[in-house]
């Protein structure tokens, strides 16, 4: 029950061990060009979404590389480690970062992200739409209409919304949006999506100094005419992503959205029945997570019990990032979790909670998760 990687379905794990194809050949054409077709759909968007064999983290430096010199002025908006990471890729090609740092777990406020797009008319705007660091989901929508009043290109972090939480690139007004595979896709870890805009093509093209090699998205571009990528791709993942977007498809995302949702609804009310205390402060235009709920770890046990005790029970909860271990814990309900998989985290959860005397009784959780599922 981790933020990813996520379990894996048999079927989407069978696909992997496929022999192996011609990355030049018309299987795998044909391949790419189902997975980009089904890509669209679930980014929502009407660019081209380009799969690179790298995680996460490679399609936020694809972002950041591709669109920033030396001379972009970048606004890197956070509230946690992963929007925090955006201004580290971009220290790497500029030196006109503007970290824009809120505590983690607090809020972004539009005010403050307003004075600061005045303040230094970026060149570049990015922010995570869910911060999986302290399962908070940020006003993707309400930002991104402030950095196009800028004429800035707004580069969003959709790792783990897209596929599993309303993520309508497009509509969001994201320039540049990515997302991993390992989350709410459902699919193995080691890949990773990325979607241009025309602005954002214009801005890459206006670039002074070359970026990245291995990920120069124009270079994907040129490949992608021809349903290939530019180098040879992980093909046994993409095997894999295949499958993930099938299962994706025969679901539907409206529904996958409702039981992600739904999911994580009950993580919050599982938490609240049991006397926990939700980690992240909202304000008006943020939300809980709809993909990861990070609850603060109660008085009498430490993070390593919670965990330890979890693990004992046969489920694996995430434990808190960089200042915040030892504070929280997470409970992800990514890619094809169900609800029966929530019920039995929920029940685990109450034992250790229990053993260690946090508790008096156990059920109330158990209860407040089986009434939001009545709701599926
Ligand atoms: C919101 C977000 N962005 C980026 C990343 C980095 O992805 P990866 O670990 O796949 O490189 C993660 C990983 O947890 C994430 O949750």
């Amino acid at each position: 029950m981790i933020p990813g990687p996520v379990p894996v379905l048999p079927r989407i794990r069978e696909a992997m061990s496929k022999p192996m194809i011609f990355h030049r050949g018309d299987e795998f054409g044909t391949m790419y060009g189902e997975i980009v077709a089904l890509l669209r759909t679930v980014f929502q968007t009407r660019n081209d979404p380009f799969v690179l064999s790298g995680s996460g983290t490679c399609a936020m430096e694809a972002a950041i590389g591709n669109l920033v010199d030396k001379d972009t002025n970048i606004v890197c908006i956070a509230n946690g480690k992963f929007g925090e990471r955006f201004a580290d890729i971009a220290g790497r090609y500029t030196e006109q970062v503007k970290p824009l740092n809120t505590t983690w777990g607090g809020s972004i406020d539009l005010e403050t992200v307003k004075d600061a797009l005045e303040s230094n008319n970026p060149d570049v705007v990015t922010m995570v739409h869910n911060e999986t660091s302290t399962g908070i989901l940020n006003p993707a929508r309400e930002v991104g209409k402030l950095v196009k009043k800028h004429d800035a290109i707004f580069v969003l972090d959709c790792v783990t919304t897209i596929g599993g939480d309303e993520a309508p690139v497009d509509d969001l007004g994201a320039d540049v949006a990515i997302v991993g595979s390992q989350k709410c896709l459902g699919a193995p870890p080691g890949m990773s999506a990325i979607s241009v805009s025309e602005a954002a093509w214009s801005s890459i093209r206006e670039k002074q100094t070359n970026g990245p090699f291995y990920m120069d998205l124009e270079a994907y571009k040129k490949s992608y005419g021809k349903n290939q990528t530019p180098y040879t791709p992980a093909v046994p993942l993409f095997f894999a992503l295949r499958e993930a977007l099938e299962v994706i498809k025969e679901e539907g995302m409206e529904r996958r959205i409702k039981r992600h949702r739904i999911l994580s609804k009950a993580a919050r009310a599982a938490a609240t029945g049991l006397g926990l205390n939700l980690f992240p402060e909202l304000n008006e235009v943020s939300n809980y997570s709809n993909t990861v709920t990070a609850i603060n770890i109660p008085p009498g046990l430490t993070d390593v019990q919670l965990k330890g005790g979890m693990k004992k029970r046969g489920i694996i909860v995430a434990g808190g990032q960089a200042e915040l271990k030892g504070k929280i814990f997470r409970i992800a309900s990514m890619g094809n979790i169900t609800d029966k998989d929530m019920l039995k985290t929920v029940q685990a959860l109450e034992e250790v909670l229990q053993e260690a005397g946090a508790i008096k009784t156990a059920g109330d959780g158990l209860e407040a998760a089986k009434t939001v599922f009545a709701e599926l």
